[in-house]
Parts: structure tokens; C-alpha cells; sequence
């Protein structure tokens, strides 16, 4: 005689309009029959936490290939990267990850940005260095008709080089034009998903508001990124070792809040492929 056991989704909010904790073991997370009502919670909630889960790379990777398709780092191709602002653990990312100190959406510059992150704690900041999210879907659904109406036929500009000025207001020619190199994307204001919800696409990336003035397109991006990361649509996490962390990145925004670089702050992170272009 054999029996099926089915695993109940063990799950609480964090807060009304954004993030969920799951409280399910190690074990039933790795059996992978969670999978997709862990999807379907990431896209509800924007971020989901899994206390002290203390997830091997192994498990991570594992874990990961549960939810979706995996998706390899660009930068040398390995399952698990490694975060961190010390340049010595991490020399060609260091500079790059400077940016993630500022709200952003993981992949602007591709037209078909990852689905999700998962980062996990290895070693803690010794200060500050939280993960801030805000909900992306839930600030879109809050404003009013009429900024609805205007922000829905809006197109920005994105750039990798224009967010290095967020952190170095003086960069040189060169470094300035290496950084151009990237390129630019043209995205909407707000992202109409296949669901048939609406969530807004901002970050330090975002440049400039195509065809209204500059003073007005700053007003625009200003405003929205303050409305967007209020208390209300957000959620700071507080790490400590062994905590998971996935967030859909399709309707959130996040940043790293300031650390010590040298402090030793070890975050270990694996990617969903994404399944839905900007549109
Ligand atoms: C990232 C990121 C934030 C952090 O991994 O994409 O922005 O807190 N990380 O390290
Ligand atoms: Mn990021």
C-alpha cells in the first residue's frame, strides 16, 4: 500500500500590500510539489521570505529549478553569484552593483527581463544593508483615473549610464562612454502583463519620458519613484544568515540599503528566466 502525501502551503502576510512568509521545512520546499503555488504567491504578494531556510547552494539551485526555468548569470555563466560590494569577492561586479543601492528592476536593458531573484544570506552587514521592495502592481492600482489615463500611453528611455551619475556625479569620458556602450532601451510607464494587470516600470535606469519636457519628465519619474516606495507599497527585510528571499521582478522594485562595503555582507543569489517581455 502506498499513500500520497500532498503538502500543505504553509504561508503568512507580512504586510497588506506586499510580502509573505512561508513557513513550510526544507524538505517540502526541495520535493518541488509547492512549485506553483509558490508562483502564483510571488505574483500576488512581490516578495516572499523563507525565515532561517539556510539553503545549500545546492539546495538553492535545486529550490530555484522547482519554480520556473533557471536562468545563468551573464557574467561567467556559474549557477550561484555571489553579492557583495567587496571588491576583493567580487572584482568585475563590485562596481556594477554600486547601482543596487538605488530603487531598480533587475534587466531593463533587455526587452525580456528575469521572472524573479532568489537571494540568500550568507554573512549579514555589520550595518544598515536591508533589502528594500515596494509593489510595483499595487502602486499602478492606486492612483487615480486620471493618472492612469496619462502614465498609461507614456514611453521612457533607459539607460545603464545614466544611473551612474546616482553614484558618481563626476564620472570621466571613458568611463561614461564604456557605460553608454550598453545601450538604451525604450519601455512603457506601465507594463500591461498578459494577466491583464498593470504595474509601473521605474528604477535609477529610468532616463527620460519620451516627448514632454525635461522638467516635467523629471517630475514624472520623481514622483512616481516616491509615490511607488512609499510605506504603504513596501517592505525593508532585515536579514539575518540563512534567509531566502524571492521577489517577483516583474512587479516589484528593490534596492540594497546602504552598508559598510567592507563589512564582509555575503548575499548568494539564483534567477528565474523571464517568461513576458515589457509591453
Ligand atoms: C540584486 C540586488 C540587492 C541587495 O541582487 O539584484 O539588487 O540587497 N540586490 O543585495
Ligand atoms: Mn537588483
Amino acid at each position: 500500500m502506498s499513500a500520497t502525501t500532498i503538502t500543505r502551503f504553509v504561508h503568512e502576510e507580512i504586510k497588506p500590500r506586499i510580502g509573505s512568509r512561508i513557513l513550510n521545512s526544507k524538505e517540502e520546499l526541495l520535493a518541488g510539489d509547492l512549485g506553483p503555488q509558490i508562483r502564483e504567491l510571488l505574483e500576488q504578494r512581490g516578495v516572499l521570505v523563507f525565515p532561517k531556510i539556510n539553503f545549500t547552494d545546492e539546495e538553492q539551485v535545486a529550490f530555484t529549478k522547482t519554480l520556473g526555468g533557471f536562468a545563468a548569470e551573464i557574467r561567467g555563466g556559474e549557477e550561484i553569484h555571489k553579492i557583495t560590494l567587496d571588491v576583493k569577492e567580487n572584482p568585475q561586479s563590485a562596481e556594477y552593483l554600486k547601482g543596487s543601492l538605488y530603487w531598480h528592476i533587475d534587466g531593463t536593458m533587455n526587452d525580456v527581463p528575469i521572472l524573479a531573484s532568489l537571494l540568500s544570506c550568507k554573512v549579514p552587514a555589520s550595518w544598515g544593508g536591508n533589502t528594500g521592495f515596494c509593489n510595483t502592481y499595487a502602486a499602478y492600482d492606486a492612483l487615480s483615473d486620471e493618472q492612469k489615463a496619462e502614465y498609461d500611453k507614456l514611453r521612457v528611455v533607459h539607460s545603464v549610464w545614466a544611473s551612474v551619475f546616482y553614484y558618481e556625479p563626476e564620472p570621466s569620458l571613458a568611463k561614461l562612454k564604456g557605460m553608454q556602450a550598453i545601450g538604451e532601451n525604450e519601455l512603457p510607464l506601465v507594463w500591461n502583463h498578459r494577466s491583464g494587470r498593470k504595474s509601473l516600470v521605474l528604477g535609477c535606469t529610468a532616463h527620460r519620458v519620451l516627448d514632454v519636457p525635461a522638467a516635467r519628465s523629471a517630475e514624472i519619474l520623481v514622483g512616481l519613484r516616491e509615490w511607488a516606495t512609499q510605506e504603504e507599497f513596501s517592505y525593508s527585510h532585515e536579514w539575518s544568515v540563512g534567509d531566502l528571499v524571492i521577489w517577483d521582478n516583474t512587479g516589484t522594485m528593490h534596492r540594497a540599503e546602504a552598508y559598510d562595503p567592507n563589512c564582509g555582507r555575503m548575499m548568494h543569489r539564483t534567477k528565474l528566466q523571464g517568461e513576458e517581455p515589457f509591453e
